[in-house]
This record gives structure tokens, C-alpha cells and sequence, in this order.
């Protein structure tokens, strides 16, 4: 037996229903919000990523799916959308010279990890992008918009941490900071984050490893070193997320996995997820859109992991969705009329289906059942003489006889 690759996913319908419930409802969020889709390739040059996310991130220098193509040019699956949407935003000269871009995105991300519950190597992400402001107001509207999807997807217990990490006028000084601190305690270090002191003091800060973490509770921390007009953007977030009542905590040391964020960053954890808590995260990202040889353009996003929301819902009753009618028949001329009201009742997106063997109503009513109906119609023999339909709600029990041409039209009023 060929079986699959460790921490890939087969999703069968059982699963099928919860995971197009996450779907469904970021969609209608997403829409809600005014974001439109952008879709982007799974593969994309290496160097989009690794000018992207960072050479010294652990995505970058450990896990990506990296490949050389026929002709010799470096590609990698991608291990998460921003990069890519970027590279897409500047390439494309319509999009980019919008004022403002709002995109939203789904699909499979490819990180070589270590599997377990929540990590996978091939896992589906939803997130958004906008392009085009420094407004605070956005890196809120991005909160509140991962905050709704969380909560309509029926997440019960998170929170929402935030920070702020600061921009090019503050970095400098505090990374000044940080490398004194961590350089005092070196030998105490990991092995990767010895390597990466002197270029990329902040990535200490999100080293898993446990030697480091002990370290981490005294460093210098990034929202107390913040320049004016970074300090004042900060507080402008906070103030949206107050009046907005969106509950946040301060996670002063989060800086986030990838290099490119500046300002604002956030995650949003559930506990009960395990080690690896985080089931989103985003900030801003301001100076990306220019690393890609775009005009400067400021960045804010998220993205969430659509297997942990997943995981977050899956004591959650969904209730499988049903067709809206089952036709019954009697076979022979009204199985023709039965088919037909089938087609008219599918083109008027109501969602039909028939039994086309020919079998006992019994059947036909079991088969409806099965098939969570809304409504039963019955086209038998006395309805074809009557050019009339049977229309029976299957929660109330009400049954109606109508004109057949009224029929389409009653379902319509009467689908909630
Ligand atoms: P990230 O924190 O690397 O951020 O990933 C976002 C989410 O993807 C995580 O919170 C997690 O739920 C999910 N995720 C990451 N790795 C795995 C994995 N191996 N298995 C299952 N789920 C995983 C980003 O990717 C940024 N692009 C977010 C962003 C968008 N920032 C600005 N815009």
C-alpha cells in the first residue's frame, strides 16, 4: 500500500463539514470586510521567500520545500502567502497603483516540520493583506477581522496578544540593546542564536530553544523603545481595539517568526492548542512591498491556520447541511415531470435532488431523510393530472398543494 508523506492530510467528507463551515465563514467575513481574492502560485522563486521572510529565520534556513527546476532556477513551495502576495502586488502594475488593496487568500503552505498535533508540513492558511496605509485603523480592522472569523467559526477560549516592534528610526537603538544583553551571556546561548546575535538580534527572542527562553524574561524589551511617531501608532491601535471592547493582552516580547514586520504584531493562542498555542498571527509590514523593488508601499496582515482552527472546533456541533428539496415520484410520465422540476428548481440555485430509479414512496421519504431535506415534493400521479406539486416542510410537517409553476417561487419564500 502507497500511503502518504508524514504531516500531509487527506480531508474526507466527515471532516469535510467543519472544514467547509471555516470556508464558508471566513468567506462571508471577508466579504463583509470589503477584502477581494487574490490567488497566488504554491511555487514561487526561492528568493522571494528568502528576501521575504529572512535568511535567518527558521522557516528560511530550516524548513522550506526547496527545489531546483528543469532549467536550473531555484523554486520553493511556499511556506506562507505574504511573500507571494507581494511579489504579485509589485508585479502587477494595475493592482499597485490603487491607493489602497485590500486581498484575502486561502490555501496549502508547505513548512518542513517536525510533525504533530496542529503541525503539519502541509497545512492551509486563510489570511489578508492590505496595501497602501500606515493607518492604525487598519492594523485594528486586521485584529477585528481574525477576531470575527475566530469567534464565528466558534473558537470559545483564546486571547489576542499584540506588541509593537518598532520601525527603522527605533530598531537600531534597541537591537544596540539587545546584542549587549544577549552578548554578555553568549556561551549560554544555542548554537543558532549564537550565529545570529550580530545580524539579527531579534530572532533570539523567538529561539524555541529552552536555554534561550531562560534568557528572554530580562531582556530589553521592544514597546519601551519605541520612537515617538511609533509610540503614538502603537497607542492609536490600542485605543481602536478599546472602544471597539476587543479584548488584547501586551505580549511584550512577541516579535514573530519572519523578519519582516514592523509596528504592530499580534497572535492570536488558544491554550488547549498545546505547544504550539498560536492558531494566527500577522502585523505590519512596512517596508516590504520596497524589498521587492516596489515603490514604498506600508503592509499590514494576518493569516491563521485553518487545520488549528480546526482542531479549536472540533467538539463543536455543525449541523450538516441538507438539500433543499428531494422530488418524489412515481416513475413513468412522472418521473419526467419530477426530473424536469429537478433541473428548474437547480437553476433557480435551489439545491434539488431525485431518486431516478423507481421506488416505493417509503423509499423516496427514507432517501429524503437521509439526505437531511428541507422539503419533500411529491409529483405523483394525482399531482400530474392536477399540473400541481406536493410541497411538505420536513420540520413542520406542513404539506401544501400548489400550481407546479408556483413551486420554485414557494421554496424560495420559505428557505430560511
Ligand atoms: P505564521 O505565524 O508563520 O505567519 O503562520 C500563521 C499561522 O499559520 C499560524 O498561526 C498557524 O496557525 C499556521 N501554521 C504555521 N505553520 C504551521 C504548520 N506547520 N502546521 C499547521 N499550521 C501552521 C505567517 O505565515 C504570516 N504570513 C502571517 C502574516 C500575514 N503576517 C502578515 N500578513
Amino acid at each position: 500500500m502507497i500511503t502518504k508523506p508524514p504531516g500531509v492530510e487527506d480531508i474526507f467528507p466527515d471532516k469535510g463539514l467543519r472544514w467547509n463551515h471555516i470556508v464558508k465563514t471566513a468567506k462571508k467575513i471577508f466579504r463583509n470586510y470589503n477584502y477581494k481574492e487574490l490567488i497566488t502560485p504554491v511555487m514561487e522563486f526561492t528568493e522571494v521567500f528568502s528576501r521575504g521572510i529572512g535568511e535567518d529565520t527558521d522557516i528560511v534556513s530550516k524548513e522550506m520545500f526547496t527545489f531546483e527546476d528543469r532549467g536550473g532556477r531555484s523554486l520553493t513551495l511556499r511556506p506562507e502567502g505574504t511573500a507571494g502576495i507581494v511579489r504579485a502586488y509589485v508585479e502587477n502594475g494595475e493592482y499597485n497603483r490603487l491607493a489602497l488593496c485590500k486581498f484575502f487568500y486561502m490555501g496549502p503552505m508547505f513548512r518542513a516540520e517536525k510533525p504533530q498535533r496542529g503541525r503539519l508540513r502541509q497545512f492551509n492558511q486563510l489570511g489578508a493583506e492590505i496595501f497602501g496605509s500606515e493607518d492604525p485603523y487598519y492594523d485594528y480592522e486586521i485584529i477585528s477581522l481574525v477576531d470575527s472569523i475566530a469567534k464565528e467559526t466558534g473558537i470559545k477560549n483564546y486571547r489576542v496578544l499584540v506588541n509593537s516592534i518598532g520601525c527603522r528610526e527605533c530598531r537600531p537603538g534597541y537591537m544596540t540593546k539587545l546584542k549587549n544583553y544577549y552578548n554578555e551571556k553568549k556561551d549560554k546561548l544555542c548554537e543558532d542564536c549564537a550565529r545570529r546575535l550580530e545580524k539579527n538580534p531579534l530572532r533570539l527572542l523567538d529561539c524555541k530553544n529552552e536555554k534561550c527562553r531562560a534568557l528572554k524574561p530580562m531582556a530589553p524589551v521592544t514597546s519601551e523603545h519605541l520612537c515617538e511617531s511609533c509610540f503614538n501608532h502603537f497607542n492609536a491601535v490600542k485605543s481602536y481595539l478599546d472602544k471597539d471592547g476587543l479584548k488584547y493582552e501586551i505580549d511584550k516580547y512577541m516579535v514573530r517568526g519572519l523578519d519582516y514586520y514592523t509596528r504592530t504584531t499580534f497572535e492570536l493562542v488558544a491554550d488547549n492548542l498545546g505547544s504550539q498555542n498560536a492558531f494566527a498571527g500577522g502585523g505590519r509590514y512596512d517596508y516590504l512591498v520596497e524589498q521587492f523593488d516596489g515603490k514604498p508601499t506600508p503592509g499590514v496582515g494576518f493569516a491563521a491556520g485553518m487545520e488549528r482552527i480546526y482542531l479549536l472546533i472540533e467538539e463543536e456541533d455543525i449541523a450538516p447541511e441538507g438539500v433543499d428539496v428531494f422530488v418524489i415520484h412515481s416513475g413513468g410520465a412522472s418521473l419526467e415531470v419530477a426530473a424536469s422540476m429537478v433541473k428548474a428548481l437547480r437553476l433557480a440555485d435551489i439545491s434539488a435532488d431525485i431518486e431516478p430509479s423507481v421506488k416505493s414512496f417509503k423509499a423516496q421519504f427514507k432517501r429524503s431523510e437521509r439526505e437531511k431535506a428541507s422539503f419533500v415534493m411529491i409529483i405523483g400521479e394525482d399531482e400530474i393530472a392536477e399540473g400541481a406539486v406536493t410541497i411538505k416542510n420536513q420540520q413542520s410537517g406542513n404539506q401544501v398543494k400548489i400550481p407546479y409553476k408556483e413551486a420554485a417561487d414557494f421554496i424560495i419564500k420559505n428557505l430560511q
